[in-house]
């Protein structure tokens, strides 16, 4: 369906062409006065400079040249706007066509194409943190926004799972249990399937192998092991497996708990077969340089501001990093899926990393001219008191832990408010929980830093996941005590708030559409919180259940089912339900 700017935008070129001007003065746009009118056109103004008379004359003119059935109002003020209000019959048409389109006849301009949204960045054998909330829940509402746009969206999670932290476990290890057939060079057997270790050794064995960093014979030990396990020792790529094993379960767990799915679970090893064949055609080619012992990727651009230092692709040690594993990555991505977009979500500052690494794909040619690289950065999630968050004992905080201490805090609400029968206090609290969770992130501009509050992300009232969640839950109760209501058609306004409602309706596709062009999902937040205070004023100033002439009743049904539809999709787009009660 066409957008109503759009819309009325050709009928007001048409009106100016009509009047004898030229039409690209016909713009308009939401009016920036509500009180007064719904859009506007100030074309008037330029207008008048080149044709050297009022402006008023020439909105006058304008004005009179306009189809009187599309507006209630046409208005031509000093020094010469165009004020509009959108006619009844407008309206309701355009709503009628957005309730039975699918999608609410948003354009699916993503049809056709692939787009890979690279987010979590989990990383294999540490407990998943409180820096890892933002990118899952960035990330995983971009890729639904995209998925609603009709592109083909890959979502992967490209785990840390080739890094130091391996060989640290792996060196660990060693020293507990040094008779480990895994750690004999001479064992030509077949290890034992099940692992010398559980979940719950290894999340005791990484962090005591990590605060051993700082002892330099064990740290020597550790890099050898990562190199050798990189370099595929057989005992060590056995005990890598029986990591993966046990962890990438546990990650999959939390990550459902967020409803956070991936399409693909690749991580760094995966990038690693492509990695020598890349490095040898990128010097073969001259675009790597060595440069003190290193070989590294040149990008800088005359045009730069700042300094962008050179991409390094291969340590003077000979290892790759962290670089040379996002590059490589980016080839695989190209040969197995050939993307015309990749998204990455992660801390902004990793921005320069990205920044490095974009510049070397599309140099070396491993991305199209074409292919549109993103890094979406966000900022840092801190406590309730603005700094930085940290357990009582001055550690970083798990990711589970959050979540449990935003379920508990829900749960006492669910429970104290008697919201619904005992058996489903735990679906519902989930659901309520992670709608505050979710919305008092998404609701921030990415790039910013907010604070984390249980209380005001958990309260029903105010601009938070749980009164959207109510305003949703209100409706479909509604909609339960009057019956079938899914073929109402919609009918014109019957007063102010029904017309404020029907306007908001009709922003749906814009929001989604500017949320998906900026990679912001906090607009979507602003637009259904918009929608949603929408609805409650409609629902505070109508009687609709009690209301007796039943043609007008249906026609209010029918509003609010569709307000309560859009609401939902728009959720879903976020990453989160409604519960049946509330
Ligand atoms: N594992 C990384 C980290 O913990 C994040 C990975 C982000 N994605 C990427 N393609 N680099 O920082």
């Amino acid at each position: 369906m066409k957008k109503i700017l759009d819309i009325i935008t050709a009928k007001m070129e048409k009106a100016f062409a009509d009047a004898g001007y030229d039409a690209t003065f016909g713009r308009v746009t939401v009016s920036n006065r509500p009180d007064l009118c719904e859009y506007q056109c100030n074309g008037a103004l330029s207008a008048a400079k080149q044709y050297k008379c009022a402006p008023i004359a020439i909105a006058n003119a304008v004005a009179e040249k306009l189809d009187a059935a599309d507006f209630s109002m046409i208005e031509a003020v000093m020094p010469g706007f165009i004020n509009l209000k959108l006619s009844d019959s407008f309206l309701q048409a355009y709503l009628e066509e957005m309730r039975t389109a699918p999608d609410f006849g948003v354009e699916k301009i993503g049809a056709g194409q692939t787009i890979v949204v690279d987010y979590g960045g989990a990383n294999v054998a540490k407990p998943l943190h409180i820096g890892h909330l933002r990118p899952a829940i960035i990330g995983e509402a971009l890729k639904r926004l995209h998925k609603f746009f009709g592109y083909n969206t890959i979502g992967d999670i490209h785990l840390g799972d080739w890094g130091l932290q391996m060989g640290l476990i792996i060196a660990e290890l060693q020293e507990r249990q040094p008779d480990l057939p895994y750690f004999d060079e001479a064992f030509t057997g077949e290890y034992p399937a099940e692992a010398p270790f559980t979940l719950s050794d290894l999340e005791e064995i990484y962090p005591t192998a990590s605060a051993k960093k700082s002892d330099p014979t064990f740290a020597e030990k550790a890099h050898t092991a990562t190199f050798e396990l990189q370099q595929g020792r057989r005992g060590y790529r056995a005990i890598w497996q029986h990591i993966m094993n046990i962890s990438l379960p546990d990650l999959k767990r939390i990550y459902d708990t967020l409803d956070v799915h991936y399409e693909k679970w690749l991580g760094e090893s995966d990038a690693d077969p492509y990695i020598p064949d890349m490095v040898a055609d990128l010097k073969q080619r001259g675009l790597a340089v060595l440069s003190e012992g290193a070989w590294v990727v040149p990008v800088a651009e005359e045009a730069d501001k700042k300094e962008v230092p050179p991409m390094i692709l291969v340590k003077s040690d000979g290892s790759a990093i962290y670089a040379t594993t996002d590059l490589a990555t980016i080839l695989q991505r190209m040969q197995d899926w050939a993307p015309d977009k990749m998204l990455y979500v992660t801390d902004k500052r990793q921005n320069l990393h990205f920044e490095q690494v974009f510049r070397a794909a599309k140099k070396s040619g491993i991305i199209k001219a074409e292919t549109q690289m993103e890094h979406v950065g966000h900022g840092t999630m801190n406590g309730a008191d603005g700094k930085p968050f940290k357990t009582r004992d001055g550690g970083v905080l798990r990711l589970e832990q959050l979540i449990g201490d935003m379920t508990d805090f829900v749960r006492a609400k669910v429970v104290e408010n008697k919201i619904v029968d005992d058996s489903e206090v735990e679906a519902t609290t989930a659901k309520i929980a992670l709608a505050a969770l979710k919305y008092g992130d998404l609701s921030n501009q990415p790039t910013k830093d907010y604070n984390f509050d249980i209380e005001r992300f958990a309260a029903f009232e105010g601009n938070t996941g749980p009164y959207i969640l109510y305003t949703i839950v209100r409706v479909k109760s509604i909609l339960a005590k009057y019956g079938a209501w899914e073929n109402l058609p919609i009918q014109a306004p019957a007063n102010i708030y029904a017309k404020d409602l029907m306007l908001a309706i009709t922003k749906v596709g814009p929001a989604l559409e500017s949320a998906l062009k900026t990679s912001c999902p906090n607009l979507i937040c602003a637009y259904i919180y918009e929608l949603a205070g929408a609805v409650n004023k409609f629902y505070h100033e109508t009687r609709i259940l009690t209301e007796e002439d039943k043609a007008l009743q249906a026609g209010y049904i029918s509003l609010i089912g569709l307000a309560k539809n859009i609401l939902e999709s728009c959720i879903d787009i976020l990453g989160f339900s409604a519960p049946e009660k509330m």
